[in-house]
């Protein structure tokens, strides 16, 4: 099956965008599946940089089919502004982007509500983007959410808004000191968000299918990464989707059957952004030299990333609940200056050595990194365009990698630049499988 889809193997901000961007050039649809706008995929053309939210990173390819599947949370406020802004910097979108009539919209109210939670002196904060996400996921959970479909039928429309401020306005009132809504006010705004998405409705489920039956090569767009998944992940510090492999069928209408390859993506260090435990994370001061190095700043938030090691106890799990088939290793050139670089094996808590990624997040709290060792490589790799031009101290860390993953490396990447980019064989960027 010519389906490939582009998981983060780690916290989120791998480089997806950049990844999705380059495989995109062979493929005839992208889609995004999951997530919303807390995602932020930059991509760079030619030194020009693109953040992209919910817009799929295909879009800087003229020509292709660019898809927000159902499985997606979709902000039309956010969505309005990141179309007008590629249509003001030349990059087409209409007659290539489609939105899913299935894709459930977050409104003001799960933003505010998302504020009010993270702000709550009482609550549990866990260093969300503030973009509504897990209020728009748990209002679809709680069957009290709108999709496009819904919006033609104004009575309908009314009564879930009724039946969504019933509890919400109890909440805002009596716990977050948040003014109540009136059900005219959410409704003008669902009016308003309508006209903005529907030039974009489609049924993408059928264009997925009706592609995949003319053999069309199709790439699916995981925002954040397999550690911030709602099952998988790090819980609760996690996002409220499935980013991890099983979501992209569920996210676009696919069966598990028709994805053929799975491609992890995962830097050559970790980052992390927001609350929650993170086992490898450095000090701050190293934290703080490979933030400059990496440019660690989150592209939605501007918040700083945190740094640490390569943890492979975290690599393997997302391996295993991805089905992973390959790896994608990005920012490889951040570490061109480091003398001595380590990875996480196993985890050490209390007397117990664990290889296990666990479940609670108080053993993940506790976890002590059990490293290995590698001597850096002390050049520049940003110039390699093939395995043979790195260094060989990096040829080693990036065999260790795959030895310890389990898995193939098929892509280096050793800077943001689309050209700056090593395809290990012809495979890597192929559809054909
Ligand atoms: P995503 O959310 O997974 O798409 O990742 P982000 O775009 O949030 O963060 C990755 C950042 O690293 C972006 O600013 C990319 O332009 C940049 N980037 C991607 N690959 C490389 C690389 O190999 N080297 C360097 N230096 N930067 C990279
Ligand atoms: P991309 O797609 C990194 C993090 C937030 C927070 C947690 C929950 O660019 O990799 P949410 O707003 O989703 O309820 O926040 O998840 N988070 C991300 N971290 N990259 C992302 O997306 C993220 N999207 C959410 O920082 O810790
Ligand atoms: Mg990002």
């Amino acid at each position: 099956m010519p389906v490939l889809a582009i998981i983060g193997a780690q916290w989120g901000d791998e480089g997806k965008g950049k990844i999705v961007d380059l495989l995109a050039e062979n493929a005839h649809v992208v889609a995004r599946y999951q997530g919303g706008a807390n995602a932020g995929h930059e991509v760079v053309v030619g030194g020009e940089s693109f953040i992209l939210h919910l817009v799929p990173s295909g879009i800087l390819h003229p020509g292709k089919i660019n898809i927000i599947g159902n499985g997606v949370v979709l902000d039309p406020e956010s969505f309005e502004a990141e179309v007008n802004g590629l249509r003001k910097r030349g990059v087409k979108v209409d007659g290539c982007l489609f939105v899913s009539d299935r894709a459930h919209l977050t409104l003001a109210l799960h933003k505010q509500l998302d504020a009010a939670r993270e702000g709550a002196s009482e609550g549990k904060k866990i260093g969300s983007t503030k973009r509504g996400i897990s209020p728009t996921y748990m209002d679809k959970a709680g069957r009290v959410g709108l999709r496009p479909a819904d919006l033609n039928d104004a009575d309908y429309c009314k009564s879930i808004i009724a039946a969504n401020l019933y509890e919400k306005n109890i909440l805002f009132k009596e716990l977050y000191g948040v003014k109540p809504l009136s059900a005219a006010s959410v409704f003008a705004e669902v009016k308003r968000h309508f006209a903005a998405v529907k030039p974009f409705l489609a049924d993408t489920t059928g264009m997925i299918h009706k592609f995949l039956a003319q053999g069309k090569n199709i790439l699916l767009e995981g925002a954040q990464g397999t550690l911030l998944d709602i099952d998988h992940g790090s819980y609760p510090y996690v996002t409220a989707s499935n980013a991890t492999a099983g979501g992209a069928a569920s996210g676009t209408g696919l069966g598990p059957t028709q994805i053929g390859r799975v491609i992890g993506v995962c830097k050559a260090y970790t980052t992390r952004v927001g609350e929650g435990p993170f086992p490898t994370e450095f000090d701050a001061k190293k934290s703080h030299i490979v933030r400059e190095l990496g440019g660690e700043y989150g592209r939605t938030t501007g918040r700083a990333r945190r740094c640490g090691w390569l943890d492979m106890v975290a690599l393997k799990h997302a391996v295993m609940v991805n089905g992973l088939t390959e790896l994608a290793i990005t920012k490889l050139d951040v570490l061109d200056t480091m003398a001595e670089i380590e990875i996480c094996v196993a985890y050490k808590i209390g007397n117990k050595t664990m290889t296990r990624f666990p479940a609670s997040v108080s053993e993940l709290d506790r976890a002590k990194p059990v490293t290995k060792k590698f001597k850096g490589w002390l050049s520049s790799t940003k110039k390699a365009r093939s395995l043979k031009q790195l260094p060989t101290n990096a040829r080693t860390y990036l065999k260790a990698i795959e030895a310890l993953a389990g898995v193939p490396v098929g892509i280096v990447s050793v800077g943001a630049d689309r050209t700056e980019t090593i395809f290990v064989n012809k495979k890597a960027r192929d559809y054909s499988f």
